[in-house]
């Protein structure tokens, strides 16, 4: 049997792409992807540099480095296009910009991941403004389409009171109670920051179908037993290091007759399963830089994504939840929702 070292990828190639898309992000933070999506195409070094605002010869190595790795093109005439789709630039573009970030993040992992050193760190909040910027109105209503309604959508109704557990910064929230303006949402997370943020921005909207609270997700009052219809918890069982109360919180304050939906990247645990996997490759060093090392901060060893799909839905039934299918994938499938009645 082949072993998975045998038809590995090229080394050189990975680290080559790394870099480029170091300098991809330098282009989009800086204004030049900006400027470049902006301009007729295809166009000369002058006409981008001066869109842009950049000096020439800085713009023309930047150009350099994104021909020579195939993002540019280039005519016999010298004029260079972006030939990618706009929404996809800026997403990869704002994707990319996460490479600094993590790289600051280093010094910190190095001292966590040595023998005796700290178990983790908490977050930074360069990496939580980072992943924030990826909660747009848009990307959210569409992920709510997506992976929500099909859980609402179990219950007929629409007057429901759902529960948002580690709502961070709360955008994904509002655009719940958007969306079911006749539903009261509870949004909680256990970082006051995040909570005053998240009412900061509330106060701008003017929602009146919401409330965020700074409450641990273990620590849900009493006088929520039975009241949800509906828990959300997007993105938070990998990141925490009390999975077991946050369940147990659950099973506490849902309804006989409620749902709750657990959101985390649609990863294996089983690292036979994941290789060449681009969707653990794409979020797996997110959780080497910041979720396990924020997991890690309890008494229990760290999760992190590698936690991954099975070994989540096995705690989550080891609580005494039983998993449900929605939609067409079977629950042994890998995939980001686990939705779970108790
Ligand atoms: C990666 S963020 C996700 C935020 C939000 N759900 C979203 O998708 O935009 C994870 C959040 O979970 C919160 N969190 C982690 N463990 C928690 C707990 N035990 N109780 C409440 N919040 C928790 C963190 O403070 C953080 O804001």
């Amino acid at each position: 049997m082949a072993s998975s070292t045998t038809n590995a990828r090229d080394l050189e190639q990975i680290v080559r792409d790394g870099l480029s898309s170091l300098v991809f992000a330098f282009g989009h933070k800086t204004g030049i992807v900006d400027a470049f999506t902006e301009i007729q195409q295809p166009c000369t070094a002058e006409e981008l540099s001066q869109k842009a605002g950049n000096k020439l010869r800085y713009t023309q190595e930047w150009l350099g480095c994104m021909v020579a790795a195939g993002i540019v093109t280039i005519t016999d005439d010298e004029k260079y296009s972006l030939p990618h789709d706009k929404t996809q630039i800026k997403t990869w573009g704002h994707i990319a910009t996460a490479i600094p970030i993590l790289g600051d993040i280093i010094p910190k992992l190095d001292k966590a991941a040595t023998l005796g050193g700290p178990k983790g760190f908490t977050y930074q909040e360069p990496y939580l403004h980072w992943l924030n910027g990826f909660r747009s109105p848009e990307a959210l209503q569409e992920w709510n389409q997506e992976l929500l309604v099909p859980v609402v959508n179990l219950k007929s109704g629409d007057e429901f009171v759902i529960l948002d557990i580690g709502c961070g910064f709360g955008k994904h929230s509002r655009e719940v109670a958007k969306l079911y303006p006749r539903s009261k949402i509870y949004a909680i997370d256990m970082e006051q920051v995040s909570i005053d943020n998240a009412k900061k921005e509330l106060a701008e909207d003017g929602l009146e179908n919401i409330e965020y609270l700074c409450m641990r997700g273990g620590q849900l009052p009493e006088e929520w037993a039975d009241k949800f219809d509906f828990v959300i918890i997007n993105d938070v069982l990998h990141d925490s290091y009390e999975v077991d109360e946050i369940l147990e919180g659950v099973k506490k304050v849902l309804k006989p007759d409620g749902f709750a939906a657990a959101f985390d990247p649609a990863v294996s645990s089983h690292h036979k399963k994941i290789f060449k996997d681009a969707t653990a490759q794409f979020y797996l060093p997110y959780s080497l830089f910041s979720c396990l090392p924020v997991s890690s901060m309890g008494p229990i060893e760290g999760l992190g994504i590698g936690w991954g799909y099975e070994r989540r839905k096995q705690k989550i039934e080891e609580h005494g939840f039983r998993v449900v299918q929605v939609g067409e994938k079977d629950v042994n499938t890998i995939q980001e929702g686990i939705v779970f009645q108790k």
